[in-house]
């Protein structure tokens, strides 16, 4: 039997947006990483053209802009469960957010796999969501 799974990364795909509501920590911490690796991320065009050389496009479809807009957009138009979550923004309030709305869409044994769970500096996840 063929099981087809669809990726779906969202991501910025340009320029690092700052939240307005970041905490004062995170923002030290993120200079720190601009400093370091930069304010940019892969471009879609340059991952899109990866992707596709390695026959991989079918399965990863990439969701370019803030995902505080484009995760309640497509949530809206996919009513759908996930098995594995992958959690990697580095910021705090964003992490929360996607926790929030993505929490009742996992499907049973499924899993939310965080990066930043629990930060030495900065605001840590681990302090403050604790699910429904
Ligand atoms: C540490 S990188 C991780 C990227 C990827 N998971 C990896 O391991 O290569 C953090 C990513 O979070 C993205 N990001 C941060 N805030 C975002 C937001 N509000 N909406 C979409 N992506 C965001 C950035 O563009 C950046 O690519």
């Amino acid at each position: 039997m063929y099981l087809k799974i669809i990726f779906y990364a969202f991501d910025l795909f340009g320029k690092f947006q700052v939240p307005n509501n970041i905490d004062k920590d995170d923002l030290i911490e993120l200079n720190l990483f601009f400093k370091e690796a930069g304010n940019k991320s892969v471009s879609k065009v340059y991952l899109n053209k990866n992707l596709t050389k390695r026959g991989m496009n079918k399965n990863i479809k990439l969701i370019q802009g803030d995902i505080v807009k484009t995760l309640p957009n497509f949530l809206k138009k996919n009513n759908q469960k996930f098995f594995f979550i992958n959690i990697d923004v580095d910021l705090y309030e964003v992490t929360f957010f996607i926790l929030e709305i993505i929490w009742n869409k996992v499907s049973k044994g499924g899993i939310i796999w965080l990066d930043d769970y629990r930060e030495k500096k900065g605001k840590s996840i681990s302090r403050g969501y604790k699910g429904n």
